[in-house]
């Protein structure tokens, strides 16, 4: 039976516009690429390559310059479609507001009853493990629980597809591989289909369903691994033998990749 799609990019580019003269930066595309709805997919790429580009056309938060992008069949359009929520790359907690603020506050935004953001509320602080730490404020926290603080965030508007990019990025590697399996739990609760953008290798094959591979900038989705690990999966994968076979495979062609990128002058 196939798998319905959730999200689709069809021919994207993205070109920033040089100014004062100066040529443009031909970001990304063309890029196509479907989200199997309840998927868990992983973008590699080295840094420089437009990841953070596709994530922001892909989300609706800026425009493509050519192509076509839809979730769940309707076209996405200058604006994050409703069902859609984002993650950044860098930590955006409000640093005056306690963790439950800060998680609860797009939905007083949106008007949301009381009784319901409570229940969204208690709901994502056990599932982030941050009970205890509800009044405290982001400046008493680890960068790991303030990087789940705008998780949580992002999982109380209930999303059925969630963008993040480079969310552990900042993190030491035994934080991320817990981060790693919190975002694993977090996934099969919910049932949504999840974007991660990453430039660990070792993270994509350890989460992921599916993880395309990103060349060089102008960034293209060159090649599509299939993991196959099971929907209860954590990060104890990777003692599996298969682990080491789909980590080579995603190394022989982020090698090339970055080796180009260093080319390009994009790593410094
Ligand atoms: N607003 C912008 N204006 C001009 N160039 C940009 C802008 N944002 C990103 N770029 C350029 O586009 C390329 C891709 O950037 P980005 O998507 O952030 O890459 P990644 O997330 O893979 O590191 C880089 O060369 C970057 O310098
Ligand atoms: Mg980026």
């Amino acid at each position: 039976m196939p798998v319905p799609v959730h999200a689709e990019m069809r021919g994207v580019t993205r070109i920033y516009p040089g100014t004062n003269g100066k040529a443009g930066v031909h970001a990304l595309g063309p890029v196509d690429l479907t989200l199997r709805k309840g998927e868990f997919y992983s973008v590699i790429g080295p840094s420089g390559c437009g990841k953070s580009t596709l994530l922001d056309v892909l989300s609706g938060l800026s425009r493509p310059t050519a192509g076509e992008i839809t979730f769940e069949d309707k076209p996405v359009d200058g604006r994050v479609p409703d069902g859609v929520g984002v993650v950044f790359q860098e930590d955006a907690s409000f640093p005056w507001l306690n963790v439950e603020d800060n998680i609860a506050f797009g939905l007083r935004r949106a008007g949301v009853d009381s009784t319901e953001i409570r229940r969204r509320l208690d709901y994502a602080l056990g599932l982030m493990g941050l009970r205890d730490f509800a009044k405290a404020y982001p400046a008493q926290l680890s960068g790991g629980m303030r990087q789940r603080v705008c998780i949580a965030r992002t999982l109380v508007t209930q999303p059925r597809l969630i963008l993040l990019d480079e969310p552990f990025g900042a993190l030491d590697a035994q934080t991320r591989l817990i981060m790693g399996d919190e975002l694993l739990k977090l996934w099969r609760e919910t049932g949504a289909t999840v974007l991660l953008i990453t430039h660990a290798l070792d993270e994509a094959a350890m989460l992921s369903d599916r993880i395309g591979i990103m060349s060089a900038r102008p960034g293209r989705i060159i090649e599509e691994v299939e993991t196959g690990w099971p929907a209860d999966r954590d990060s104890r994968v990777a003692s599996d033998n298969r682990f080491g076979t789909i980590t080579s495979r995603l190394w022989a062609h982020l090698r090339e990749e970055s080796l180009k990128a260093i080319g390009q002058g994009a790593i410094k």
